[in-house]
C-alpha cells in the first residue's frame, strides 16, 4: 500500500496562505513599511530575525531595506514559501525550520537588533508556560538594547464576542483566482483553556467548481497585562504599545534590558 502524506495545520494552510493575507501585507515592501517607526530606530545593516515568518513577506521586505535577515518558522512548508518568495525578489534571506524553543540550537545569543513575531503567531504557544518558553529564546537572541516586535489579536475583544462564524463578504482575488475565506472561532469558557480557530479557504476555479481547504488550529489566548508580565519575566521592557481594548490588533515593541 502506498503511504499518503497527510499535511495539516500551517503546512496545509501554506498552500492557500495568500488568501489569508490582507492586501497591505501582500507586497513585501509595504509590509515592512508598516513597521517604519521601529525600523527607523535600527542601525544600518541591522541583523533581524523573523521567527514566525509564514510566507515571508516581512522577511523579504526587510531584506529589501538592506537588513541581514534570518527567517524561521515551525512549518516546513511556510519556510519553503519564504525561500521561494525570497528567490522571486532576489532577496538575501537565510531560511530555517525551527520552533521558537529550538532557535538557540541554530542561532547565537545576543546577536540580533530586532526579533519579529508578528501576525497573530504567539497565541499558538501552549498556555502561559508555553508563551514564556517561546519568548525566552527570542529575548536571548537579542543583543542588549535590541527589540522584540510583536503583533497580536486583541483577545479581550475576540473572547467578548464568543464562539462565532466570520464569513468573508467578498471574493478575495490572488494570482487570478478567487476564494471566500471563513473563520470559525471556538471560544472556550476559560481564558486558560485551549481555543480553536478553523480556517477555510474556498477557491472557485475557472470551471466553476469549488475547492475547499480547511484547517483547525489550536490557540491559547492571553490578556495584554499577562503578556506584559511575561515579557518582563524574560528580560524585556515594553518600550511602545498600541494596545487598545476596542481595537482588533495591537503592536508591542519591547527592548532587552
Ligand atoms: C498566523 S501565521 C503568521 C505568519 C506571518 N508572520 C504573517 O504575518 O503573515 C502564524 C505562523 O506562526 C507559525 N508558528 C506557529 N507555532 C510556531 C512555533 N511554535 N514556532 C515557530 N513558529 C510557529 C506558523 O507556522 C505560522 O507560519
Amino acid at each position: 500500500m502506498t503511504e499518503v502524506e497527510v499535511v495539516t495545520g500551517y503546512d496545509a494552510l501554506a498552500e492557500v496562505y495568500e488568501w489569508l493575507i490582507s492586501d497591505p501585507k501582500l507586497a513585501p515592501a509595504e509590509f515592512a513599511a508598516s513597521f517604519d517607526d521601529v525600523l527607523n530606530l535600527l542601525p544600518p545593516n541591522a541583523h533581524v530575525l523573523d521567527c514566525s515568518c509564514g510566507t515571508g513577506q516581512l522577511a523579504v521586505g526587510l531584506a529589501g531595506l538592506g537588513m541581514r535577515v534570518v527567517a524561521t518558522d515551525a512549518s516546513e512548508a511556510m519556510v519553503r514559501r519564504t525561500a521561494e518568495l525570497s528567490g522571486e525578489f532576489g532577496a538575501s534571506v537565510r531560511t530555517m525550520r525551527a520552533d521558537w524553543e529550538e532557535l538557540p540550537d541554530h542561532l547565537d545569543d545576543d546577536t540580533f537588533d530586532m526579533v519579529c513575531c508578528v501576525g497573530n503567531s504567539l497565541h499558538h504557544a501552549v498556555g502561559a508556560s508555553g508563551r514564556v518558553a517561546a519568548l525566552e529564546p527570542m529575548s536571548r537572541l537579542l543583543r542588549s538594547g535590541g527589540r522584540l516586535v510583536l503583533t497580536s489579536r486583541t483577545w479581550e475583544l475576540v473572547r467578548s464576542r464568543g464562539s462565532r462564524l466570520d464569513i468573508g463578504d467578498r471574493l478575495v482575488r490572488r494570482n487570478g483566482r478567487d476564494a471566500i475565506v471563513v473563520y470559525r472561532w471556538e471560544i472556550a469558557p476559560l481564558w486558560e483553556q485551549e481555543h480553536h480557530i478553523e480556517i477555510a479557504v474556498a477557491q472557485v476555479d475557472a470551471a466553476g467548481s469549488v475547492l475547499v481547504r480547511s484547517e483547525l488550529l489550536s490557540c491559547w489566548p492571553y490578556r495584554y497585562e499577562e503578556l506584559e508580565v511575561e515579557l518582563h519575566r524574560v528580560g524585556l521592557r515594553t518600550e511602545m504599545s498600541t494596545f487598545n481594548p476596542e481595537a482588533e490588533n495591537y503592536l508591542v515593541v519591547a527592548s532587552k534590558v
